[in-house]
């Protein structure tokens, strides 16, 4: 039979060692690329959770955790729908939130209304019944397009942008007016297999063509926030790993590396890979400080930026000799 290659190198440095959750963690967005992780990461450390998502579609986790994506559990649910959402919550009874459902940059730009739904009412959803059912563990994703308001500052103003910034405000009244604690973590740019949708997703498509071996030219260029996306999910947990007792918002950053740093790594290990890039910086803040979310929730596992670009490259070689790499993301 034909040997098939675990892809468990990728989570081995992610693992969760303390289980200290009663009840099951609900993930929404699970099915993104960060939800993936998290899921993949807590279903591999034996700790109890459940994915929440618009669609049950789960080729994101599929790439992780191969057949054994079939092993987690999950619900079908429109964030914003507050009818279906309760009734999944009081199902399950969650010690935990990891709020993730949200549709990024261009989509908010492409459906402002929709995005506002998803983005701001859903949190809202999300804290509502935080307050309905006591969690003192919830944790949702802001960005650092976040710092791009109030407008004319030194980033990049967006409508996503803006509706983060709702997010924040929203939580930090549903902490003082109603006791309602949590953490918001506004991540920098995520990177890592399964990141394939985004403006910024195109450094991981790059490497995803060196395996590949096509052509990519990579549409920015110099430093750059490299954030794993084992790393970024590691911190969401960490994040509810204890009781909260306030409303606080962390910068959550990852390696500040440049885009040709990264193009370097790749030639090592290929030397005939054809990826450039060109153009300006991201028009976001390259290296944020997140020593204050560390300090604030304790250490949460990260690897090196070489590492991560290796780790990444090596997942979609070992797809791609199964025949179960994905198609380049447009
Ligand atoms: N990836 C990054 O670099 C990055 C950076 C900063 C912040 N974030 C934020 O982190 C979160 C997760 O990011 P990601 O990269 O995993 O995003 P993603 O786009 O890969 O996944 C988002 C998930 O939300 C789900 N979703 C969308 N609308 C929904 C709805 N109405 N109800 C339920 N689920 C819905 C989608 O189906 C998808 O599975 C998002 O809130 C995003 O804005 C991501």
């Amino acid at each position: 039979m034909e040997e098939v290659l675990s892809l468990d190198f990728l989570l081995d440095d992610f693992l969760i060692k303390t289980n200290n959750f009663n009840n099951p963690i609900i993930v929404t967005g699970a099915g993104g690329c960060i939800g993936s992780w998290i899921m993949s990461i807590l279903y591999k450390s034996g700790i109890e959770c459940i994915g929440l998502d618009l669609s049950d579609n789960k080729h994101r986790a599929k790439l992780i955790l191969g057949e054994e994506v079939s092993n987690l559990k999950w619900e079908k649910c429109d964030i914003t729908n507050y009818k279906d959402l309760k009734q999944i919550f009081v199902k399950n009874k969650p010690s935990a939130i990891i709020h993730l459902a949200g549709l990024q940059v261009p989509f908010c730009a492409s459906d402002p209304a929709l995005g506002a739904r998803v983005n701001v009412e859903g949190t809202i959803n999300i804290l509502q019944l935080a307050k309905e059912m006591g969690i003192k563990r919830t944790v949702y994703a802001s960005s650092v397009a976040a710092l791009g308001m109030p407008p004319q500052g030194p980033w990049k103003e967006t409508l996503y942008g803006a509706y983060k910034q709702v997010n924040e405000h929203t939580a930090y009244v549903f902490c003082a007016d109603w006791d309602v604690p949590s953490i918001g973590i506004r991540p920098n740019i995520v990177f890592g297999l399964a990141r394939d949708q985004g403006y910024s997703s195109k450094n991981t498509v790059a490497i995803q063509a060196a395996v590949l071996e096509k052509k990519y030219d990579i549409p920015f260029t110099g430093n750059y926030s490299w954030l794993y996306a084992g790393e970024a999910a590691s911190a969401f947990i960490t994040s509810v790993s204890k009781d909260m007792k306030e409303a606080k918002v962390f910068n959550l950053n990852g390696d500040c590396k440049k885009i040709e740093d990264g193009i370097s790594i790749l030639r090592k290990l290929d030397s005939n890979i054809n990826i450039t890039c060109s153009g300006k910086p991201v028009p976001f803040p390259p290296d944020l400080d997140d020593n204050p979310l560390r300090e604030y929730i304790g250490n949460y596992a990260s690897i090196s930026f070489e590492k991560g670009v290796e780790h990444t490259y090596q997942a979609f070689k070992t797809l791609n000799e199964q025949g179960k790499c994905p198609e380049l993301p447009k």
